[in-house]
């Protein structure tokens, strides 16, 4: 990589293999792993707005006069599997939730972060209609992201209380 459209093109690569990745992988095995309603909802909306997501990047490369083409981002593999790992470990539903929140919410913050980056360059770059296209999927990050910590929030919350709960039935709690 010897210019910014180079490094434009390769994260825009890596966040097509993200939203790919999402969208027939990751969020539908997170999906099978949660029982809370509230989070459950959350989940099947991005998902959808996700796949959206992954059609518009193939217009970003078309904007940007490339043809569409993805590259694994390691750090979303990594966020991925380590969610899945930690998940098969916690049998408790509840606190189970409380982790793929937690998880939910680390992956919408790297799509932040890698959207805010591509925004940059398609500016610099003089890719206004890339640039837009990049701007709506933020936005729906974003949207997402406000969610999942307020459903984080709620878990945490019936966590305490049903530990607190059980606690003041018995010792040892
Ligand atoms: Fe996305
Ligand atoms: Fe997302």
């Amino acid at each position: 990589m010897s210019n910014p459209r180079d490094l434009f093109l390769q994260l825009l690569g890596e966040m097509l293999w993200t939203e790919r990745t999402l969208a027939f992988e990751a969020l539908p095995e997170l999906r099978c792993d949660v029982t809370a309603e509230g989070l459950a909802q959350a989940v099947d909306e991005h998902l959808e707005q996700t796949k959206e997501h992954a059609a518009r990047l193939e217009q970003v490369f078309r904007a940007a006069g490339a043809e569409p083409s993805s590259n694994l981002s390691p750090p979303a593999e990594k966020l991925a599997e380590h969610r899945k790992q930690l998940a098969a470990n916690v049998p408790e539903d509840r606190l189970k939730d409380v982790l793929n929140a937690a998880a939910a919410a680390a992956t919408e913050h790297l799509e932040i972060a890698m959207y805010d980056a591509l925004i940059e360059l398609a500016g610099a770059l003089d890719l206004g209609d890339a640039r837009e296209l990049l701007e709506e999927n933020r936005k729906e990050e974003e949207e997402a992201l406000r969610r999942v910590e307020d459903e984080l929030g709620k878990l945490v919350q019936a966590a305490a209380t049903a530990r607190a709960t059980a606690g003041s039935t018995g010792p040892g709690a």
